[in-house]
């Protein structure tokens, strides 16, 4: 077995074992959430990107950016934001809703988010960038990561002085999707930068992009060299997935995962019914079954049929009848 790097620790959180579940919107909430931390082998869950602007107002209890249950440890907290004066008020809202991280969104490059300064628009303000982390390092003792990608161009000096920069400041843990600006997710991501970025900083730099399976995540660490994975579309497809990275490469006593496809689904449903409002619920189910469709050989089917569909209700016997003609 190949011995990689077997836990990350920053201010006393352990990751342990170094895999992360990569924010995203729609997706990494805490249905999702419970489903992974199920199966086990996850070092540490993510929210999907939260408004820094938005987040003081939400009620934790209730919001469905927020709501989460006991066995979602550790859970890191994304924020999106564009400017130092939106830290202090979102680090205290964090601090109520009981985060272990708190992690930036410097890596969007989504045209909605960019317009306001957000997302991979911070990495050409390096300045705001180093107000943002400097004035979240005196809020709060909670580890901080930032997750950018690796520039608009291939630009090296550019790219090392952020990342020295947000050393600096402060930041405990970087995560880097290895691709351009506007690189698609069906580009080869381009693993092998992350072992330039370790040469130039000493915090731990996971590396997150295209990872689906074990085979890809060995050779992902072994390309990159990189302290850690994040995984982020693998872990909808197979939520069990971080169960079976822990057991065949960082060499944990993790049940085989059993896993029965529709039975899998039925748990999703429960827990949206149990923790959504009924308006919160279909557009999360539709999210989810795009990604996890792909098991089955005719999967976009599913998809295409529970993304027509007027109601979860409709949406569940759909998808029941479509897991009867696929036995
Ligand atoms: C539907 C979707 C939503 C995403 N939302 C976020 C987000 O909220 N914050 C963020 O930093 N990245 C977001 N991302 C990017 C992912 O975190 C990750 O970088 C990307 O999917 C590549 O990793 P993967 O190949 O493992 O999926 C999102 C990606 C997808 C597909």
């Amino acid at each position: 077995m190949p011995v990689f790097r077997q836990q990350i620790t920053v201010r006393g959180l352990v990751i342990d074992p170094p895999l992360l579940l990569a924010p995203m919107a729609g997706l990494t909430h805490s249905a999702l959430r419970q489903i992974i931390a199920g199966f086990g082998g996850i070092g540490l869950l993510s929210t999907e990107m939260l408004s820094a602007k938005r987040l003081p107002a939400e009620n934790p209890t209730v919001s469905p950016w927020l709501v989460r249950s006991p066995s979602e440890r550790p859970l890191s907290y994304q924020l999106l934001l564009s400017r130092a004066d939106e830290i202090a008020p979102a680090i205290d809202a964090l601090h109520a809703c009981g985060a272990d991280a708190v992690d930036f969104n410097m890596g969007c490059p989504a045209a909605a988010v960019g317009k306001f300064g957000a997302g991979i628009r911070l990495m050409e303000e390096p300045a705001e960038v180093r107000r943002i982390v400097a004035d979240a390092r005196k809020r709060t003792t909670l580890p901080l990561s930032a997750k950018i990608r690796i520039g608009a161009s291939l630009d090296d000096r550019k790219l090392r002085d952020f990342c020295v920069m947000l050393q600096e400041e402060g930041i405990d843990l970087l995560s880097v999707h290895a691709r351009l600006k506007h690189e698609s997710f069906a580009r080869t991501p381009r693993w092998e930068y992350i072992s330039r970025i370790k040469e130039w900083i000493s915090i731990p730099v996971v590396v997150n992009g295209g990872i689906f399976s074990v085979a890809d995540a060995k050779q992902c660490l072994e390309v990159s060299g990189a302290d850690g994975l994040m995984i982020g579309r693998g872990a909808v497809i197979k939520p069990w997935l971080f169960a079976e990275i822990s057991r065949n490469l960082f060499g944990r006593e993790i049940a085989v995962p059993s896993v029965v496809l529709p039975l899998l689904y039925a748990s999703f449903l429960g827990h949206l019914a149990s923790l959504f409002r009924p308006q919160y619920r279909l557009g999360r189910l539709k999210e989810f079954t795009h990604y996890f469709a792909r098991n089955y050989r005719f999967g976009h089917h599913l998809a295409s049929r529970v993304q027509s569909s007027g109601s979860v209700e409709e949406a569940r016997e759909r998808a029941e009848a479509f897991f009867l003609s696929a036995t």
